[in-house]
C-alpha cells in the first residue's frame, strides 16, 4: 500500500519523513504558503535535518549552519548539474546544456567565471557606469529637472534604470554612438518591448520551475518567444559593444553545440533572466531602505562624496561623466552593508544538490543519516538570515549590521558563541555560487551612488510601512514586494 500511494515509510538511519497530506504533491501547499513558519515549525519538531515529500521528490531540508559545509564542499555523493540543467531547460525551452545529454561541450561554469569575473570586470562596470548616467540623466527614460519633484514608485524606478543599463551593457546597443533620432526611437522601442516581454514572463517563472507547462500561460509563452527573436544571431550579431559573456556564448554556441538558431537564442533569454530578476528587486530592497533610514542616507552620502572628491570629481548633470573604478567600489563599505543588510531580508534562496548515490551524511554533532539516491539536499538560508542567535532582532533593517567598530566590512558572525562560516548566502554556495555576484554587487553600488550623486530624494509618506515580501517566489532569489512604494525626486542644484 505505502508503495502504491508512493509514500515513503522511515527506514532506520535516515531523518524523520513527512509525506504530507496529498499523494505526490505531499507538503508542497503547506511548504509554498510560508517556507520559513514551515520550516521553522519541522525544525523545531525534528530537529537539525528531516525529509519531506514536495511534488514527488523527497527533499531533505538541512536547517544546522555548522553542517551546511557538509553539503556545501563539493562531495563525490552529490550532484549539483543535474537539477540546475533541468530547471534552465524547463523555464527557457532550449535544449539541455549539459554536456552529458550530447547537444553542447561546452563548459558553461567555466564560460561565467571567464567573463564576468576578474579580469572581465572593469570594462563590464565601466560600459555599466556610462549606460546609467545617461539612462538616468540624457536618455528620455527620466526626465529630472531642479525645478520639480517627479513622483514614481520606487520599485518602477529601478525597473526602468537597471533594466535599460545592464540590457545595454550585456547585450550591447543597436546603433553604436549614432545619433540620428529615427535609430535612437528605434533602440528606445526595443528596450522597452524588452522590458515588457521580461516583466510578463517573468511572473511566471515560478509556475515554470514548479514544471507547469509554458503553453498554459499564453501571453508569458509569447513575451518568452518574442524574446527569444530578439535573441537570435542574426539580431545580435547587428549590435555593437556585446560584451564578452554573451559574445562568447555565441561562439561557443556557434562551435561547440548542435543547437538550432530557436535554442540559442532561448540560451541567451536565460542569461537575461540571470542578471535581472535578482538585480532588480535587490536595487529596489537597497534604495527602499536608504531612503527611509536617514542616518543609512547620511553616511552613504558622505561615503560618495568623499570618493568622488578623492578623485577630484565634480557632479555635473549636464555632463554625467563620473567614474568610479572596481577600487573604489571596493572602497564603499557603507554602501556595501546597505545592500547586504537589504539582501538578508529578502533573499529567499534555495541551495539544492541530488545525491548521486545512496550514502552517509555526516552532521558537525557527530550524527549521520543515511540518504538515498535521487533525494534531494536542500538549504534555506533564510532560516540562518533571519536567525535571531545570529541576527539580533532580525526583522529590523539596520544599514551598519555588515560594518565593524572602524567603520570596515564586518565578517565575523557567532551562533550561541560559536563563530560561524556561513552566515549571508544570497548568491548560493560552493560550486554553484552566483558568478555574476561581484558585477550584482558593483551595479547597485553604482546605482545608489549616482542617485545619490544627482539626486535629491523622498519618500511621499515619510511614515510608509516596508511592504511586505511576495512569497511566491520563494526557493527563486531575491523576493519582490508584493506592492510599490512611491518617492519623489529632483535633481541636486550643486
Ligand atoms: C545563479 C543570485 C545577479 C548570473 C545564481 C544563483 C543565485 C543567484 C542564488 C543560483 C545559485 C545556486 O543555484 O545555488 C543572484 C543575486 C543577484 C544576481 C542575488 C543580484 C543581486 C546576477 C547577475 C548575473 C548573474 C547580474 C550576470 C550578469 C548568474 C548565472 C547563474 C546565476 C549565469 C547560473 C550559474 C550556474 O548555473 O552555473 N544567482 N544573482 N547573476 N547567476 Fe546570479
Amino acid at each position: 500500500l505505502w508503495l502504491a500511494l508512493g509514500i515513503r515509510k522511515r527506514k532506520p538511519g535516515e531523518p524523520p519523513v513527512e509525506n504530507g497530506l496529498i499523494p505526490y504533491l505531499g507538503c508542497a501547499v503547506q511548504f509554498g504558503a510560508n517556507p520559513l513558519e514551515f520550516l521553522r515549525s519541522r525544525q523545531n519538531k525534528y530537529g537539525h535535518i528531516f525529509t519531506c515529500k514536495i511534488a514527488g521528490k523527497y527533499f531533505h531540508f538541512l536547517c544546522d549552519p555548522f553542517s551546511y559545509h557538509a553539503v556545501i564542499r563539493q562531495g563525490r555523493h552529490l550532484d549539483w548539474k543535474k537539477f540546475h540543467f533541468s530547471t534552465s531547460v524547463k523555464a527557457f525551452g532550449h535544449d539541455s546544456m549539459d554536456p552529458r545529454h550530447g547537444y553542447t561541450t561546452e563548459n558553461l561554469h567555466q564560460t561565467f567565471m571567464k567573463t564576468l569575473q576578474g579580469e572581465a570586470l572593469p570594462s563590464l562596470i565601466e560600459t555599466m557606469m556610462e549606460n546609467l548616467q545617461s539612462v538616468m540623466l540624457q536618455s528620455d527614460t527620466l526626465s529630472p529637472s531642479k525645478d520639480r519633484w517627479d513622483v514614481d514608485g520606487i520599485f518602477a524606478f529601478c525597473y526602468k534604470v537597471m533594466f535599460e543599463s545592464s540590457y545595454l551593457t550585456l547585450f550591447g546597443k543597436d546603433l553604436g554612438n549614432d545619433k540620428n533620432a529615427a535609430r535612437q526611437q528605434a533602440q528606445k522601442a526595443l528596450v522597452l518591448n524588452t522590458l515588457e516581454n521580461f516583466k510578463e514572463f517573468d511572473k511566471i517563472f515560478p509556475a515554470l520551475v514548479a514544471g507547469l507547462p509554458i503553453h498554459v500561460f499564453k501571453s508569458a509563452h509569447s513575451a518568452r518567444e518574442n524574446l527569444a527573436k530578439t535573441m537570435l544571431a542574426e539580431n545580435l550579431s547587428k549590435r555593437e559593444n556585446v560584451s564578452d559573456l554573451i559574445s562568447l556564448r555565441m561562439l561557443l554556441n556557434d562551435t561547440l553545440s548542435t543547437f538550432n538558431d530557436l535554442s540559442k537564442a532561448r540560451t541567451h533569454v536565460a542569461l537575461l533572466w540571470a542578471s535581472q530578476a535578482n538585480t532588480l528587486p535587490t536595487a529596489f530592497w537597497s534604495l527602499l531602505h536608504m531612503i527611509r533610514s536617514p542616518e543609512a542616507m547620511k553616511a552613504a552620502n558622505e561615503e560618495v562624496k568623499n570618493i568622488l572628491e578623492s578623485s577630484g570629481q565634480r557632479v555635473d548633470p549636464s555632463k554625467p561623466q563620473l567614474t568610479l573604478s572596481r577600487e573604489d567600489l571596493d572602497n564603499m563599505p557603507v554602501i556595501d552593508s546597505i545592500i547586504k543588510e537589504a539582501m538578508r531580508l529578502s533573499s529567499a534562496s534555495m541551495n539544492i544538490r541530488v545525491a548521486k548515490e545512496d550514502f552517509l551524511l555526516h552532521l558537525d554533532n557527530q550524527e549521520s543519516y543515511r540518504i538515498r539516491k535521487d533525494d534531494v539536499i536542500a538549504l534555506y538560508p533564510q532560516m540562518l538570515h533571519f536567525d535571531p542567535k545570529i541576527y539580533e532582532d532580525p526583522l529590523t533593517y539596520k544599514y551598519d549590521r555588515y560594518l565593524d567598530d572602524n567603520g570596515q566590512e564586518k565578517t565575523t558572525f557567532y551562533r550561541e558563541g560559536r563563530k560561524l562560516r556561513y552566515y549571508y548566502m544570497p548568491f548560493g554556495s560552493g560550486v554553484t555560487k552566483c558568478p555574476g555576484r561581484f558585477f550584482a554587487v558593483h551595479e547597485i553600488k553604482q546605482f545608489l551612488a549616482l542617485v545619490l550623486s544627482y539626486f535629491n530624494m523622498e519618500l511621499l509618506d515619510s511614515a510608509v510601512k516596508v511592504p511586505p515580501l511576495d512569497q511566491s517566489r520563494a526557493g527563486l532569489g531575491i523576493l519582490q514586494p508584493t506592492y510599490d512604494v512611491d518617492f519623489r525626486y529632483k535633481l541636486k542644484t550643486q
